[in-house]
């Protein structure tokens, strides 16, 4: 049977890890998928997590399991994490909540419950939006059509041009949105900018899909949530996929969630019912442990304060590399070619380089990107910038 199985292109993504690891140079440099890395070139256990994981071990008395929906207390508090405290949905008991195996797990439970409700309409996607987006809806039965988002000859958003397009989506359409730190290109919408968004999503009756996978990262944990907040306060329903991996440092424990706002509190519920039964017939249940360290830190004030503190330093430091890199580039190119980097948000940036200027980069100079020429900034240790700034003169020629 399997013979008739034709083999698989590695993942635009991940493929870049396995290549990397099989480069035996000793001046290589990991660009590629999104993971944060320090000074040493560590991806750290933040020392919250660590301390939740250790009152976790100490106290928990059992494996048994924790059922469909997952830790109720890890999504009340990612509820509020993504909503603010007190959010007029929250109040009205329009939210559903349910634990999942990572941000990739929660969107395509939010994909499949699309599906299950009868969408046949294409979910809007930015263009360019994360690799992984197009194949997640496509197999959970949906289609994708883009939506124009990032100039990649000029590093701008093409936000008129967005507004034209969702203005002219048929009524109910599913739009996929970035949350913050926009994959791949870490050019965010302004505030002003969400606010004509949720204007003509409203006046349209669209519903936002949206992907937050770096809530923290980019400016702030509420300014990143601004346009989500915005959208869930003016639209009635709403689909958001969480994830931790990046915020929590939590990546291969797969945390995430998946919250839905529905127009009222029975559809919420029932929501609920399906995305449990779905959850059944994928995989049961999510897995435990890293929700658990998550709502460990939520419950205890100083856990949170120490994981705040953790996070607003990653969030400076991958600033303080962007600027660097930026200068950096600066330096080589004589001009400000890539001086987009420095203001763009989160872990990402797309430096706008041709498939042969990847490549070159890649085999000539050990410096590994994303086949569009998207960046890891988070990936950068400091001491490598001045060198990758070099390379990438060099293979640009
Ligand atoms: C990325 O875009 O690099 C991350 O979201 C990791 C992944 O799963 O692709």
């Amino acid at each position: 049977m399997f013979q008739t199985l034709s083999p698989v292109p590695p993942d635009p993504l991940l493929g870049v890890t396995e290549a990397f690891r099989a480069d035996p140079s000793s001046s290589k440099v990991d660009l590629g998928v999104g993971v944060y890395r320090d000074a040493s070139g560590q991806t750290p256990v933040m020392a919250a997590v660590r301390a939740a994981e250790q009152k976790l071990l100490a106290k928990q008395s059992t494996k048994g399991y924790v059922g469909q929906a997952g830790n109720r207390q890890f999504a009340a508090a990612l509820e509020t994490l993504a909503l603010g405290a007190g959010h007029p949905a929250l109040v009205a008991k329009r939210v559903a909540t349910l634990q999942a195996p990572g941000g990739t797990g929660a969107l395509r439970l939010g994909a499949e419950l699309l599906a299950l409700s009868g969408y046949r309409g294409k979910v809007l996607v930015s263009d360019p939006t994360w690799a992984n987006h197009i194949p997640l809806m496509g197999g959970a039965g949906l289609q994708t059509a883009p939506y124009p988002y990032y100039d990649r000859s000029t590093g701008a958003l093409l936000v008129a041009r967005m507004l034209a397009a969702l203005d002219a989506a048929e009524p109910g359409t599913v739009v996929l949105l970035h949350g913050s730190c926009h994959n791949p290109t870490g050019a965010d919408l302004a505030e002003s900018d969400w606010r004509a968004v949720a204007d003509v999503m409203a006046q349209r009756r669209l519903v936002p899909f949206i992907d937050i996978a770096y809530q923290g990262l980019g400016r702030g944990l509420d300014q990143d949530a601004h346009g989500m907040r915005l959208l869930a306060e003016r639209l009635p329903e709403l689909v958001v996929a969480v994830s931790c991996s990046k915020n929590f440092g939590l990546y291969r424990e797969r945390v995430g969630a998946l919250t839905l706002i529905a127009e009222n509190s029975a559809a919420a519920t029932t929501s609920m019912g399906h995305l449990q039964s779905l959850a059944r017939r994928n995989y049961s249940m999510p897995p435990d442990h890293g929700a658990a360290i998550v709502a460990g830190i939520f419950a205890d004030e100083t856990l949170k304060a120490q994981w705040l503190a953790e996070l607003t330093a990653m969030r400076e430091r991958v600033m303080g590399l962007r600027r660097d890199l930026a200068a950096a580039l600066r330096r080589e190119f004589g001009g400000p070619r890539f001086d987009f980097v420095a203001g763009q948000n989160g872990m990402f940036s797309v430096l706008g380089l041709s498939p042969e200027a990847v490549q070159k980069l890649r085999n000539e100079h050990h410096v590994y990107t994303a086949p569009d020429s998207r960046v890891n900034i988070a990936g950068l240790t400091g001491g490598d910038i001045d060198a990758v700034a070099k390379a990438v003169r060099l293979a640009v020629g």
